[in-house]
């Protein structure tokens, strides 16, 4: 049984994590089938330029590690396989394809995590998202302490990872913890709008964002300006300027 269900959509892919029974919690075959699709599509030649990842069956987006998978893992073999978790979701974020997570129901700890290194999160409107570990012992461990304070700031960090509290999806689009409230027709909708634009210089943009993020300001404005000289040389570019003039849609190629 294939762990993560994939469709094609023309340039982009929807990914659905196969595991309905166990409300799509991160098992340790889903984390190995989630890594070798993330090498697939990533790197400058590639066809798909983005993915919506979404949970099957209607209750959950992905209900975090694997509970009953992790009771019985041996102590010793628990420290190796969360560094596995968190280079591969390190690996989405780096990955020059854009992810979008569709949060089609809850997503709690390691799922919240998950839709984390993803670029954008869609929420349904029943979904609900938290960083709920404290609740049972243990902090976030796959960059939720990280990436969170990132995404809405120290404060409302600390507040939803000090309390373990579920937030709706009203309330996540509000804190910016999601983009937006909607149906997957609007998570596909979104990686069409962005599959139309030139795949290099939305890679570029991606990471000019997030690891621009991390440094001080005139080190970043440089990296950026790195990023856009990159774009220069690409072919894409020319058509972009070419379908300008001639008044019709540009056709990239991601050259
Ligand atoms: N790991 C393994 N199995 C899980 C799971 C997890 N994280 N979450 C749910 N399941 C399993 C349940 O054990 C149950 O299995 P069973 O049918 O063999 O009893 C099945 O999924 C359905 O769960 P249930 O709670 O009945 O479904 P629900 O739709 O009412 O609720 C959740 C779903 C996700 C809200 C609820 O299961 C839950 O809170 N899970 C724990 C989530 C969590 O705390 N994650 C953070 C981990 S750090």
């Amino acid at each position: 049984m294939s762990e993560i269900i994939i469709e094609a959509r023309g340039h982009f892919e929807v990914w659905t994590i196969n595991g309905e029974a166990r409300r799509n919690a991160l098992s340790v075959a889903f984390m190995k089938e989630l890594d070798e699709n993330v090498r697939r599509v990533s790197g400058r030649e590639r066809a798909v330029r983005a993915v919506v990842l979404r949970g099957a069956g209607d209750k959950a987006f992905c209900a975090g590690a694997d509970l009953k998978e992790r009771a019985k893992m041996k102590p010793e073999d628990v420290p190796h396989f969360l560094a596995e978790v968190r280079r591969i979701f390190r690996s989405i974020e780096q990955s020059d394809t854009v992810f979008i997570a569709y949060l089609n129901g809850v997503a709690f700890g390691g799922g919240t995590e998950l839709s984390l290194c993803c670029d954008l999160r869609v929420i349904a409107p029943e979904a609900q998202m938290g960083l709920t570990e404290v609740k049972l012992g243990i902090i976030p461990g796959a960059g939720g302490t990280q990436r969170l304070p990132r995404l809405v700031g120290r404060g409302v960090a600390k507040e939803l990872i000090l309390t373990g509290r579920r937030v709706g999806a009203e309330e996540a689009v509000r804190l910016g913890l999601a983009a937006r409230v909607g149906t997957q027709p609007d998570a596909e909708a979104l990686a069409q709008t962005i599959c139309e634009n030139a795949p290099i210089a939305v890679a570029l943009a991606k990471h000019a964002i997030d690891e621009g993020a991390h440094l001080e300001l005139d080190a970043a404005l440089a990296f950026e300006q790195e990023q856009y000289k990159v774009t220069l040389d690409t072919e894409d570019r020319w058509e972009g300027l070419a379908a300008f003039v001639e008044k019709r849609a540009p056709v990239y190629k991601g050259r």
